[in-house]
């Protein structure tokens, strides 16, 4: 079955506007999980702008859903991520003062440096999943880092799914089978929303978990954020009767 995972960096951002605790990020993890999110994600990133470090540990004492720390893997960062051990921290390459992730690992090049990572975070326990772009050579040389997962960068299926859907999945489809061979685990997360996300998961094979943040909050902004989290959910089949509760 395919997670949800939410990511709440949209969430900080609209607190750290005013400078107070409103909303509360923590509560509004906590809601998340309560209307359905199978985990949490976050993505600090050096200048703090959305989840800042010290709101970390606040959320790793009380969340009971999965939770995954995305980032670039600095001294800081990976610091940070073993003291809070999160059930999956996921390597991302953006540099400092990057608006968005917006390309994957060049896991040829950086080989051996994800490699060293890998290994550290698999001797505390946690889980690896490298933010990877579907391309072959990569996918088979993220594989010899040891990662246990990789999250395709769905940024440019997004975009070119209002052109051509067919076209847009067709290397994340052919990437899900390379994975699926390799014994790979797959995460994808990017621009995924309500209009593309149905096709995608249809489309490839094997896909464990999502994670879904600016869309998120742009559709709660119309719809709440209780029904648009159980809309995401529906992508996957999951009915509103198994949910147990209602749409309002
Ligand atoms: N995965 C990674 C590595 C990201 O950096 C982000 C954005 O923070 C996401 C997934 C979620 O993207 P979106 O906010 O567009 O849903």
């Amino acid at each position: 079955m395919i997670k949800l995972s939410v990511n709440i960096n949209k969430i900080a951002l609209i607190r750290n506007a005013r400078g107070a605790n409103y909303p509360d990020l923590v509560k509004v993890a906590l809601d998340c999980e309560e209307f359905g999110a199978e985990g949490i994600t976050v993505h600090p990133r050096p200048d703090e702008r959305h989840v800042k470090f010290f709101d970390i540990p606040l959320l790793k004492a009380v969340l009971t859903t999965e939770f995954n720390i995305e980032g670039y893997p600095s001294e800081d960062f990976i610091d940070m991520v073993i003291k809070n051990k999160p059930h999956q921290c996921t390597l991302v390459p953006d540099l400092p003062g990057a608006l968005t992730s917006d390309t994957g690992w060049d896991t040829i090049t950086h080989q051996q440096s994800l490699k060293n990572i890998v290994t550290r975070l698999h001797d505390h326990g946690i889980r690896v999943s490298l933010f990877i772009d579907p391309i072959a050579d990569r996918l088979y040389a993220a594989k010899e880092t040891g990662t246990d997962r990789i999250e395709f960068y769905t940024g440019p299926y997004a975009h070119d799914f209002q052109k051509d859907k067919v076209h847009a999945v067709a290397p994340f489809a052919m990437a899900a089978k390379i994975c699926n061979d390799l014994n790979l685990g797959i995460n994808a997360g990017h621009d995924l929303n309500l209009d593309n996300l149905k096709y995608f998961v249809a489309h490839v094979p094997g896909l464990m978990e999502v994670s879904i943040g600016h869309a998120i909050v742009c559709d709660a902004l119309y719809l709440g954020l209780k029904n648009t989290i159980q809309l995401y959910l529906r992508n996957w089949l999951k009915t509103t009767f198994e949910l147990g509760v209602e749409l309002t």
